[in-house]
């Protein structure tokens, strides 16, 4: 068995596995097809017996399929797993068509979640972004009084501004921050990983491999049906030139015996200890090359082959991500 280190997320926060098992391509996201679910289920179980408690999900993951895979899978093992869930986005169709943090409806959304998940409390509860119409105050206020009330155990943010950030943690601790960290998307590391560090909030990062364009597998142009089309990175001129940066990647990893996907989240692993990769693995045999990524370390040369090639803003072009 390939077991996991413990981290403390956050200052004195609740201990959980350096990574994480992002769960969202266990549902079908932007249209995608329905991954096959019993795999889903015993990579989660497979994750479980590794160390790997903390599972992440939205409530809005497949319109509410991902909360009920989960709640099949911790069904008889509630105990072992640590589970973040995002909420206030609104979907309809597949697509993403606004926010909704009101108060009535977070207490709303609180009462399906744990209904779908078929728990009494969420270990880690967070809007999935901010929404202007709606005062910070009563947003964080209002999964204050869920924690007040035994529904939630710890506050989260997803995707904020470090000024959010601040105001947030003066309102209610907040435990740990999500948000999309790569080689390709390092913007963070000028103003709101520091504010984090400084506030002790844990850094559980995303989208280690940059929709896919880290994982070495990439070549230009993509097939017209890419959904990474819909992003300038991954358009005409800009990916050529990504993709002469990911080579170098390619080459760091190919002489270390591993695959550039699990280089990039090594990568991230190597960031710090308050930092948790948080990786989408649908199938047991990614949870295996995943786990094996955690022991990957790189010299001094190659972090700073890796600095230089991919310096904040060298990935030309944005994702969803863009900030
Ligand atoms: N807060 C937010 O706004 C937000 C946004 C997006 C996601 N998330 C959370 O973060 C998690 C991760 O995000 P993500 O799915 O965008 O990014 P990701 O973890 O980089 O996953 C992208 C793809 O990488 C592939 N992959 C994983 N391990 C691999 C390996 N060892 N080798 C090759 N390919 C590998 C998987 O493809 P295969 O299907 O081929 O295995 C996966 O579909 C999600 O599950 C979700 O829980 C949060």
């Amino acid at each position: 068995m390939n077991t996991i280190n413990r981290i403390s997320l956050g200052n004195n926060g609740p201990q959980v596995s350096k990574l994480g098992l992002g769960c969202m391509r266990m549902s079908s996201i932007w249209g995608s097809t329905w991954p096959d679910e019993t795999e889903s289920i015993a990579t989660i179980h497979a994750a479980l017996d590794n160390g790997i408690n903390f599972l992440n999900t939205g409530d809005f993951y497949g319109a509410g399929h991902n909360e009920m895979l989960i709640g099949k899978a911790v069904k008889d093992r509630r105990d072992k797993a640590f589970i973040s869930v995002k909420f206030g986005a609104i979907f309809y169709n597949g697509a993403w068509i606004g926010m909704d943090l009101r108060p009535t409806s977070i207490k709303n959304f609180v009462s399906y979640s744990l209904v779908r998940l078929g728990v009494d409390y969420i270990d880690l509860y967070q809007p999935s972004r901010m929404d202007n119409s709606v005062p910070l105050e009563d947003i964080i206020g209002t999964v204050a009084d869920l924690i007040k009330e035994g529904k939630v155990r710890h506050l989260g943010v997803s995707e904020v501004t470090p000024d959010q950030l601040r105001k947030a943690h003066n309102i209610h601790p907040v435990t740990a921050l999500e948000i999309g960290y790569s080689l390709a998307d390092r913007q963070i590391e000028a103003d709101l990983l520091p504010t984090a560090k400084e506030l002790g909030i844990g850094v559980v990062a995303f989208a280690n491999t940059a929709e896919g364009l880290l994982s070495g597998n990439m070549t230009a142009p993509l097939p017209a049906d890419s959904y990474q089309l819909h992003f300038s990175r991954f358009q005409g001129e800009n990916l050529v030139k990504n993709l002469e940066k990911v080579e170098v990647l390619k080459e760091i990893a190919s002489a270390k015996g591993v695959t550039p996907t699990q280089a990039a989240i090594a990568w991230v692993n190597a960031q710090g200890d308050h930092i948790m990769p948080l990786v989408s693995m649908a199938r047991r045999s990614r949870l295996q090359e995943n786990l094996a990524a955690m022991q990957i370390s790189f010299t001094p040369a190659e972090l700073e082959t890796l600095d230089k090639t991919f310096a904040p803003g060298s990935i030309l072009g944005g994702t969803y991500l863009a900030r």
